[in-house]
């Protein structure tokens, strides 16, 4: 068991990739807090996990809504008193081409994808460097890479900026060890 005792957040569980996650996370021996927008979805997979044994806790949020994040954080401590892991995996696609996409959506696509990645994560970071370990997964795209044809323009660059977000955070955070001291400045 890879992962026995870890504490373990995902965003977006309640099912697709999300939900695949966080089996798999129980299968390993994880404690996990499922946050998704989708209550109903997400109490049946906390049954399901419990009902198999696992330690899971459903924390039913959007994302997007203050203070939905830190409360969410708040509860995660209360429950397990710290954070091994978060996986920023929930996301949201739009269809269309620049003429058809919306500024709406636009904005909704990279606030989902990309600031709520920076928020999330940003609400774990203390958490993590006071008890010394963390890992911050962030759920990309090969769209950030190469774009795409059928989704609308905001997706592939909510991807690119997540791809990007990663780097930063590993740059600012990794253990000195793993810092180059002649490391670069980029901007
Ligand atoms: N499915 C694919 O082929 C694919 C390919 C590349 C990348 N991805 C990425 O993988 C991740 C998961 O994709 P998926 O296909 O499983 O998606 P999905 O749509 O099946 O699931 C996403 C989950 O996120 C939740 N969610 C959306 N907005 C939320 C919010 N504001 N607050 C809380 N929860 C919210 C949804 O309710 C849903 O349960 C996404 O980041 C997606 O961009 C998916």
């Amino acid at each position: 068991m890879r992962l026995k005792d870890r504490v373990g957040i995902i965003t977006g569980a309640a099912r697709g990739i999300g939900k695949a996650i966080a089996l798999t996370f129980v299968r390993e021996g994880a404690k996990v807090v499922l946050i998704d927008v989708d209550k109903e979805k997400l109490q049946i997979l906390e049954h399901e996990i419990v009902n198999n044994g696992g330690e899971a806790i459903a924390v039913s949020c959007d994302i997007t809504k203050s203070p939905g994040v830190v409360e969410m954080v708040n509860q995660v401590y209360k429950a397990f008193g710290r954070i091994d892991i978060l996986v920023n995996n929930a996301g949201i696609i739009r269809r269309g081409t620049i003429e058809t996409v919306s500024e709406g959506d636009w904005d909704r696509v990279i606030e989902v994808n990309l600031k709520r990645t920076f928020n999330c994560s940003k609400a774990v970071v203390e958490a993590m460097k006071t008890q010394g370990y963390g890992k911050i997964v962030n759920v990309s795209s090969i769209a950030g890479k190469m774009g795409d044809i059928t989704s609308a323009p905001g997706y592939g660059p909510s991807k690119a900026g997540v791809d990007a977000l990663t780097k930063t955070l590993a740059r600012q955070l990794a253990p000195p060890q793993y810092i180059p001291s002649s490391s670069p400045n980029y901007f």
